[in-house]
């Protein structure tokens, strides 16, 4: 268990009031925890940056009668399996293919094969969800 501190922010009561419409949005019930997300999602950032490891999943979809494009997906991620942990594949619908492809690794790893898919020709959209192992967060 960590230990708690508290500390005093002092702001412009027009920014607390946008702070305040921004969590009600949100669904949040107290500015606590809107802060410490907050600083987590700029942690996140920073681990992205320093190139350290990550965690995070692209989400791409695709017609799966596009020729040689299932084909070229899997090659892809033959090429990057390193940095791959797990792909979810959704069958959206009669035509589209969802797939969640769960990634850890370097963040220069994770978005090579981000870029790769994205720029592959049929998939329709590409994702890069930058998320953490969470061993930072605390
Ligand atoms: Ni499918």
């Amino acid at each position: 268990m960590t230990k708690l501190a508290r500390f005093g922010v002092s702001l412009d009561k027009s920014l607390l009031n946008k702070f305040d419409a921004l969590l009600r949005d949100r669904g949040y019930t107290n500015r606590s925890e809107a802060f410490r997300d907050l600083i987590r999602q700029e942690l996140i950032l920073r681990e992205w940056k320093e190139g350290g490891e990550v965690a995070g999943a692209v989400t791409i979809v695709y017609d799966h009668h596009a020729k040689e494009l299932v084909h070229t997906i899997t090659e892809i991620q033959h090429a990057h399996h390193v940095a791959i942990i797990s792909t979810q594949h959704i069958h959206l619908d009669h035509d589209h293919c969802l797939e969640i492809i769960a990634v850890k690794g370097r963040p220069n790893a994770v978005r090579r094969l981000a870029d790769q898919l994205r720029s592959t020709k049929g998939i329709k959209h590409a994702a890069l969800s930058m998320s953490s192992t969470g061993k930072n967060l605390t």
